[in-house]
């Protein structure tokens, strides 16, 4: 099984990458890092005979995944738009809905104190309409993410078995989609 992962932020020092990378380390299974970094906003212009070459890009990347990790902060109490841009993009093209039954969840994590869960919970309605299959657990809305990571950069140790639980109980949901 092959999990791919993509995170809601383009900062260089971005948390919500820091975590992925701790995601990806306590993940079981393979993990596939999907880049957003310049993926264009969606435009159907783009998308004609021969699309945008990062669309098709990312449509690959969905299609060698068999589940889904969304890693995401929260921008004025709604979903960060590089996801929803990468959404778009994989739902439509020459192959359709490339997200179809494929299992997916959210990780999010701000540095106030709700941990995202707007933007969380915004992110699982467009789930719904493309069909990506989302489990009610886990749920992982971490506040204060700028205090869950040492002076080294790495997670926490007192965090790191929640992360840890989260990822296998998504592994465990996961692989009833897999054949
Ligand atoms: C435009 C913008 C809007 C934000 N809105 C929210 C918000 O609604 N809720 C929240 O908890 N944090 C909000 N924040 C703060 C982010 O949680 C914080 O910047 C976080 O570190 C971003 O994630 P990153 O470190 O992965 O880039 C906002 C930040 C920006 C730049």
């Amino acid at each position: 099984m092959k999990i791919g992962l993509l995170v809601g932020s383009l900062r260089k020092n971005s948390w919500n990458k820091k975590l992925a990378k701790e995601v990806a380390e306590l993940l079981d299974v393979k993990t596939y890092p999907i880049d957003l970094s310049e993926m264009p906003f969606y435009n159907q212009d783009l998308d004609g005979a021969s699309p945008h070459e990062e669309y098709q890009r990312l449509r690959e990347d969905i299609k060698k995944c068999d589940g889904f990790i969304f890693i995401t902060p929260e921008y004025n109490r709604s979903l960060a738009p590089v996801l929803k841009n990468a959404i778009d993009i994989g739902s439509r093209g020459p192959e359709g809905n490339l997200w179809t039954g494929k299992p997916a969840t959210v990780f999010s994590s701000t540095i106030g104190t709700m941990g995202g869960v707007s933007s969380n919970l915004a992110l699982r309605q467009s789930f719904n309409c493309v069909n990506l299959i989302s489990p009610s657990n886990p749920e992982v809305y971490l506040a204060k993410i700028n205090e869950l990571f040492d002076k080294d950069g790495r997670l926490v140790e007192a965090t790191r078995p929640f992360i840890k639980s989260a990822c296998d109980d998504f592994v465990e949901f996961a692989q009833k989609f897999v054949d």
